[in-house]
């Protein structure tokens, strides 16, 4: 029996889950060079901002390394609609390194 209501409850969590379709949370310490480079003027989690959401560059399945690229050097023809990403070449590398194997992985 109480097995069955372990079960439940793990079914009642993941449901919810999926149902409200919580979007994935950024770990503090990306969130952090996300502030700290000002990445988070023109891209949020879910929204369409300046620039795109890091969902939807996340759907686009690139490479850690070539999202790393793609920081220092943007490739404004990616985006159709949107103004050009203004170059980041400051971002210290393993900062950016950090950030991009973060949407490497995001789902
Ligand atoms: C002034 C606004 C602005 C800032 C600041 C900014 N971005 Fe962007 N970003 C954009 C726009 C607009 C695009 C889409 C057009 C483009 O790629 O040129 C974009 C695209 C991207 C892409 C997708 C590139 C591609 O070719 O698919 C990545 C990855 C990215 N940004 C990461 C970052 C990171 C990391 C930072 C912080 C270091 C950052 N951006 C800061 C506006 C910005």
């Amino acid at each position: 029996m109480k097995k069955l209501f372990v079960l439940l409850g793990l079914a009642f969590i993941m449901g919810s889950f999926t149902l409200k379709q919580v979007p994935p949370e950024i770990p503090a310490d990306v969130n952090a060079l996300l502030s700290k480079h000002g990445c988070i003027a023109c891209h949020n989690m879910t929204q369409r901002l300046v620039g795109p959401s890091w969902q939807n560059i996340a759907g686009k399945k690139y490479s850690a390394k070539k999202i790393s690229a793609l920081v220092k050097k943007p490739e404004p023809g990616n985006w159709p609609g949107y103004v050009p990403m203004l170059a980041q070449p400051n971002v210290p590398k393993a900062e950016l390194n950090k950030i991009s194997e973060w949407l490497a992985g995001l789902k």
